[in-house]
């Protein structure tokens, strides 16, 4: 099993980000989290990170062929990044959305999501931990899928 994780805008600066808010892990503090998780569970993570639109939409269609799942952080493409939401539309895959903060008790506009709708569920505000919830149930998800 191969699961993308993708983080988009300026989650590659966590660790020094607003703290207070998105946690002291950095980035790579969370992806290796991810991949030793995922050493347990037997799922290959693919992890990227850009703060452009177009190069995480190039890489969700270079990757979706290979892959089983997507867990995203879209960052601020979250509240308005059509194209991503078409590509992960495009991909065919089971999609987690992640937030480090509770999008829903921030300002007004972080409270809408164009991803959602097309996420097969959507965890907020429960820090880095959301992350590998995220793995753990995208892997039970795909497991069933596998054995019904
Ligand atoms: C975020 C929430 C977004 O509103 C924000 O633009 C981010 C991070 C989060 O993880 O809480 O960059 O996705």
């Amino acid at each position: 099993m191969k699961f993308l994780v993708i983080h988009g805008p300026n989650l590659n600066l966590l660790g020094h980000r607003e703290p207070d808010i998105y946690g002291k892990k950095t980035l790579a503090d969370i992806d290796g989290l991810l991949r030793k998780r995922g050493v347990e569970l037997g799922v290959e993570v693919i992890t990227f990170q850009s703060n452009s639109e177009g190069a995480i939409i190039d890489f969700v269609q270079s990757q979706a062929g290979q892959a089983n799942g997507i867990i995203i952080n879209p960052g601020a493409l979250t509240h308005y990044g059509l194209s991503l939401r078409d590509a992960i539309v495009d991909s065919a895959l089971p999609t987690i959305e992640v937030h480090l903060s509770n999008i829903y008790a921030r300002e007004e506009w972080r409270s809408h999501s164009v991803i959602a709708p097309v996420a097969k569920g959507q965890i907020s505000g429960l820090g880095w931990r959301g992350y590998v919830a995220a793995l753990e149930i995208l892997y039970g998800h795909c497991q069933e899928g596998q054995n019904p």
